[in-house]
């Protein structure tokens, strides 16, 4: 039988110990022989000479927006974002019109997504309507195809609500995915509270409003010992606590996003709202803490956290919704502020994108191997570029990585064996 043969790539797979030059054939969804100098058996041929071939990236915190608010973004459009940065699958976050708090909606997600230039794994609602009350019926999500519960952009209000959420997702192992913030100190804080805050005079989030909810999840999690996944971390002190917990042999797993190891607070001096997410931008002590706990696997995974939202609703900084975009970002921004600066190798980077987040999801992708699945990015590890927003193939402009100038760029991008992005 004949697919598509990849050539002459840099093959790179650290959990199957592959960083070499080889050779990769395609046929449909699986990757039917991975070697060196495989023969030509009528397939059609990609010469990958200079590009690296890795699993296709997986992002665990995506935002899609769909259904109900897509004006921002819908499943395709997030997707065809995905696939522009070398991202094949996606865990997308129940925050949508309605909440993905049924199964009626992850079935709507699946069958949308079906047709969709990346694979969507839905993320189901801890409580109806993300309204903290009423838990959700977790079988029933589950059975429908979610891989994950969280009320992201809500976090979870009380601890007795968690320690149930954690305690049913655990007998069905799944994971639970928590935004860690504890309302009653956010308030009406708009961005890190510190100096800038009181330069701009604006009200600010304190630290210690991330802090609570990390402390709180840990606890929970070594008290009942059950699984729990910390979302978007940013703090040091929430990198220290998870690192401490880590070593009390919690079962706690975490995530950042590339603008806490990129970006700092002093970035809203320029009152763009394009640097406002939840949590927010923090001082260079966080960020350089951020890179630690990269450095030592305190943070084991790298997910965008892409929240698209129109320049109309961040026209104004006051009234701006948080949230920036970071799918076609992300891996560039990784090589650029990891690898380039020697905080990790770039197949360990690769690793925290693709096998990581799939393990933590209990999905079946991130590996480069023969019968694997054939999602796959090829990308130029050298090739510099300006990031841009007007060329983004999502639907929102709003990046907070804007102006920089990257290392590390998607030349194709494949997903189910599709080709879904040529640059
Ligand atoms: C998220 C969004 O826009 O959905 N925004 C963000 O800044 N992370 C929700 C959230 O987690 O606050
Ligand atoms: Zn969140």
């Amino acid at each position: 039988m004949s697919g598509l043969l990849i050539r002459h790539a840099h093959l790179i797979d650290l959990s199957a110990g592959i960083d070499q030059i080889g050779d990769v054939r395609l046929e449909g969804e699986r990757i039917s022989e991975l070697g060196t100098s495989l023969s030509v058996q009528g397939d059609r041929l990609l010469d990958a000479d200079g590009l690296c071939l890795a699993p296709g990236l997986v992002d665990m915190h995506v935002h899609l927006r769909d259904p109900g608010l897509t004006h921002k973004e819908d499943i395709e459009s997030g997707c065809e974002a995905a696939a522009a940065g070398g991202v094949t699958s996606v865990a997308a976050m129940p925050n949508t019109l309605p909440s993905a708090d049924s199964p009626e909606t992850i079935r709507y997600i699946l069958e949308k997504a079906s047709r969709a230039k990346a694979r969507v794994l839905p993320v189901a609602a801890v409580t109806k309507g993300l309204a903290g009350k009423e838990l959700t019926d977790f079988e029933a999500l589950k059975q429908a195809g979610a891989v994950a519960f969280s009320d992201d952009g809500n976090p979870v209000a009380t601890s007795y609500l968690m320690s149930e959420t954690m305690k049913r997702a655990a007998k069905l192992q799944m994971p639970v995915l928590a935004h860690c913030e504890d309302r009653a100190l956010t308030r009406d804080g708009l961005i890190h509270e510190g100096e800038i805050s009181q330069k701009l005079g604006v009200p600010g989030v304190p630290a210690a409003a991330e802090d609570v909810g990390t402390a709180r999840e840990i606890a929970l999690s070594l008290s009942l010992g059950v699984p729990v996944h910390i979302c978007h971390v940013s703090t040091a002190v929430s990198v220290d606590m998870i690192r401490a917990a880590k070593k009390m042999g919690a079962q706690v797993t975490a995530e950042t996003c590339p603008h806490y190891f990129v970006l700092t607070h002093e970035k809203l001096l320029s009152r763009d709202a394009d640097y406002r997410m939840s949590p927010p931008l923090r001082p260079e002590k966080d960020r350089r803490a951020i890179l630690e706990g990269l450095r030592d696997g305190t943070i084991d995974a790298i997910a965008t956290d892409h929240a698209p939202h129109t320049a109309e609703e961040k026209a104004v900084f006051e009234k701006a919704p948080n949230g920036v975009v970071g799918l076609e970002t992300s891996l560039a921004a990784g090589i650029t502020f990891l690898v380039e600066n020697g905080i990790m190798s770039l197949p360990e980077l690769l690793y925290r994108m693709s096998a990581i987040p799939a393990k933590i999801l209990r999905v079946p992708c991130g590996a480069l191997r023969e019968g694997g699945r054939s999602d796959l990015v090829l990308f130029d590890p050298q090739k510099s570029w300006a990031v841009d927003p007007a060329h983004f193939h999502g639907k929102s402009r709003n990046s907070a990585m804007k102006g920089l100038q990257l290392r590390g760029c998607v030349q194709y991008t494949f997903c189910r064996g599709n080709l879904v992005y040529r640059r």
